[in-house]
């Protein structure tokens, strides 16, 4: 009975083990369960934990466009407008008429030069002056009563006084300016004295000659006061050819360049284009001034 009583309560005990064991093993699954549903509600639930993770950086700011600028309205322009050129229409119609090469200067059309003023001005059968104009003048020495442009008639003076004291040649303006009256009158006084074909070589109509300017001198020495085409041959020519572009002086109607000037060999005729212009032209050994401005004459058959 004792030993009945003895089993019994060690099942008992037994069975209360066995309770016990099974509650803690319940206990730790449950455990599980409630860290995942802990887990879960962290997305909600505020936490107070500091945060331990690396903050994410944030993206490189894209810069912000700046505006595309609105174009402005193309400049206008400052420089002085081209003026356009006015000309000189042929009184004798029907196309350019030609003598032995040289064109008679009333049928062609020339552009009236805007630049009269210049003392390197372009005038000849193409290239006229304007009506109205007249330089300022002066008297000038070594002349019969004859005016130039006072920056000519001082290189005049300079010339004369170089040549003379170097070579012992004194030389003579026989004809500086003439007004445009004085050149009409020239021009048909010619016609009528030599006739077309000759006045065309070596006349020049009223407003296509350089002495209305005030910068063309006829000369030769003082003992002969002649215009002569042979004065580029003598003492006093040949060293005012050498030296005269140290003075500003051209020969302006070669020998052999009627073809680009206009007018046969004239071995009186000197122009003033000042020292700049004459220098340039000799050290480059340009003859004509149209040459140096790329604007020559033609004969007909080149036209
Ligand atoms: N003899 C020149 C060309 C003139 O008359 O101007
Ligand atoms: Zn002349």
């Amino acid at each position: 009975m004792h030993f009945h009583r003895g089993k019994k309560v060690l099942s008992c005990i037994l069975s209360i083990a066995l309770c016990v064991t099974m509650a803690t093993a319940c206990s730790k699954s449950s455990g599980a369960a409630g860290s995942s549903t802990s887990a879960a509600s962290q997305s909600t639930a505020p936490s107070t934990a500091a945060p331990t993770a690396t903050p994410v950086p944030t993206d490189t700011p894209t810069p912000t466009p700046t505006e595309t600028p609105t174009p402005t309205a193309s400049p206008t322009p400052t420089g002085t407008p081209t003026p356009t050129p006015e000309y000189i229409e042929p009184i004798i119609t029907g196309g350019a008429v030609w003598y032995n090469g040289y064109v008679d200067p009333r049928s062609v059309r020339a552009e009236v030069v805007s630049n009269p003023d210049d003392v390197a001005v372009l005038v000849n059968k193409y290239y006229a002056q304007p009506e109205s104009y007249v330089p300022e003048l002066v008297y000038a020495k070594y002349s019969a009563s004859q005016q130039l442009r006072p920056d000519c008639a001082k290189a005049w003076e300079q010339i004369h006084d170089a040549c003379l004291g170097e070579i012992g040649q004194d030389l003579y303006l026989i004809s500086g300016y003439r007004s445009w009256a004085t050149q009409t009158y020239s021009f048909k006084n010619a016609i009528t004295r030599r006739g077309l074909e000759k006045t065309c070589c070596k006349n020049a109509y009223q407003g296509r000659s350089e002495h209305p300017l005030g910068l063309a001198l006829d000369i030769n020495i003082r003992s002969d006061p002649e215009i002569r085409d042979n004065f580029v041959n003598t003492t006093a020519g040949k060293w005012v050819l050498e030296n005269g572009y140290k003075y500003g002086f051209i020969w302006r109607y070669p020998e052999g360049c009627g073809y680009i000037t206009g007018y046969g060999v004239e071995g009186w005729h000197f122009r003033y284009v000042g020292v700049e212009v004459a220098t340039e032209m000799h050290e480059k050994g340009i003859k004509t001034l149209e040459e140096y401005y790329g604007k020559p004459q033609v004969l007909p058959y080149n036209e």
